[in-house]
């Protein structure tokens, strides 16, 4: 069934206590109105997403991970018609049914949303919970839903109500239109609530459908509690997917990867490892403790405690402890220990020995550091950039390499080492 869709994004987020909106606040590394608008487009080519608080900035934000073109920005009279019901107001939707989410429900995915498929005046979610504070209460009489209770405007009673409202409805277009106009804003929050329409409907003795729902795909967020209650579920998810597609994770409660990374083949990925933004780990082992951001990793290993920065790409390389790379290629190339390697390329063979940096940059420029294939580089070695080093070349331990070094030859500048005897009982005294 084609369907417009609006999505509710214009509240200030009170009870984030923070001075970024709310719906910029991320879950998995991304914005949560991110989400509502990517299930959004897999179901509806009519897409409205309402603005108030900071519009400038969410709309900014949001652009970036889509192509405009699709999605209506739209400013809520807010100074004068704010709440959920003030929000739909004006908007003129495309076809017969609309359905307005909420956003600030990030766990919502598309085959959720194509259960209010009924024909009926509103379909609305409701959430059978032991605890339903903080949301809406949906009050039922006689096995009927009569309306809903804002919590703010809940008696005693009212309170104690289990059944809340998820925040997902859908509505017959023209009844919507008709009776947005009625509301009012009689209530505790003086705001135009949507949720008064389901009231209305009963009233006119419309067809009203309620879908239960579960609190795993329609979980609300306000607050940080709920930020982080929401990001656990949706980390699940996630890890579960990987690994129903053969990753291995040990201990995978304590991994962390963002929403758009991708592992494949016969990965293993150890505990306390952070995969960020759009990372690729093919056929790899990643180590304990070990962070991937905007990276790609084929058939190599890295860590405990290796750190891989965005623009990187390793192919059959070993990197252990402690060791950084920044936009790196590395092709077949070892590095065990404790090195920073930055804007370089290194070819294959390439033993990368410990506490080699490669000083990339001048304090104004970043310089690109060069090495061929099978080069040998001792200890504590410094690469000044830009520099090259062809195949075959030695480098010995403490070298400090400021000049391209040609195929074949050992490089080697540390200063000889000198022996003065007894110094350390004139220095220290005998014993
Ligand atoms: C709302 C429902 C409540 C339901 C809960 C589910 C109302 C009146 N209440 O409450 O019954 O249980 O969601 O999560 O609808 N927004 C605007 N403009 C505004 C105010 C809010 O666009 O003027 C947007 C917010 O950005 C947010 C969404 O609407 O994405 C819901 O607003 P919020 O204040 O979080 O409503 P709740 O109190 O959670
Ligand atoms: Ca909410």
């Amino acid at each position: 069934m084609n369907k417009s869709i609006i999505i509710l994004a214009a509240g200030a987020g009170t009870r984030m206590k923070s001075t970024l909106p709310k719906v910029l606040h991320k879950i998995s590394g991304k914005p949560m109105l991110y989400y509502s608008i990517k299930e959004a487009l897999k179901i509806s080519d009519d897409i409205t997403v309402v603005l108030y608080h900071q519009a400038k900035l969410v709309e900014e934000s949001i652009k970036k991970y889509f192509s405009k073109d699709n999605i209506n920005f739209v400013i809520q009279d807010h100074e004068n018609y704010p709440g959920t019901g003030g929000a739909v107001m004006g908007i003129k939707p495309k076809y017969e049914k609309t359905l307005v989410l909420n956003a600030d429900m990030p766990l919502i995915q598309a085959n959720e949303l194509e259960k209010f498929d009924l024909e009926a005046t509103i379909v609305m979610s409701v959430l059978k919970l032991e605890d339903a504070s903080g949301y809406g209460r949906v009050v039922i009489e006689n096995g009927n839903v009569k309306r809903i209770v804002e919590q703010k405007d809940a008696n005693e009673n009212e309170l104690k109500i289990t059944t809340a409202n998820a925040g997902i409805y859908q509505f017959d277009t023209k009844f919507l239109l008709e009776n947005l106009p009625k509301l009012t804003n009689s209530n505790a929050q003086k705001e135009y609530y949507i949720t008064d329409l389901i009231e209305f409907a009963i009233s006119q003795k419309r067809d009203l459908k309620p879908i239960f729902v579960s609190e795993e795909n329609f979980k609300g967020v306000n607050s940080k509690v709920d930020l982080a209650l929401a990001e656990v579920i949706h980390q699940n998810r996630i890890k579960n997917e990987f690994m129903s597609n053969g990753v291995i994770m040990r201990l995978p409660e304590t991994i962390y990867i963002e929403e758009g990374v991708k592992i494949e083949g016969e990965s293993i990925i150890e505990n306390g490892v952070s995969l960020l933004s759009n990372a690729i780990i093919i056929n790899s082992h990643v180590k304990t403790n070990s962070i991937v951001e905007d990276s790609i990793l084929e058939d190599s290993d890295i860590g405990p405690m290796a750190r891989v920065r965005p623009g990187s790409h390793l192919k059959g390389t070993h990197l252990g402890n402690f060791v950084e790379a920044k936009k790196a290629k590395l092709n077949g190339v070892k590095a065990g220990h404790l090195s920073y390697l930055g804007d370089c390329e290194i070819d294959e063979g390439t033993n990368v020995g410990a506490g080699c940096i490669t000083c990339n940059y001048d304090g104004v420029n970043k310089h690109k550091t060069i090495i061929g294939k099978n080069v040998f580089i001792g200890s504590d070695c410094q690469l000044v950039a830009p520099v090259t080093i062809e195949d075959n070349v030695l480098l010995a331990a403490g070298t400090c390499v400021t000049k391209d070094i040609p195929s074949g030859n050992l490089a080697i500048n540390r200063a000889p080492m000198k022996l003065v005897k007894n110094f350390y009982y004139k220095f220290f005294g005998k014993e």
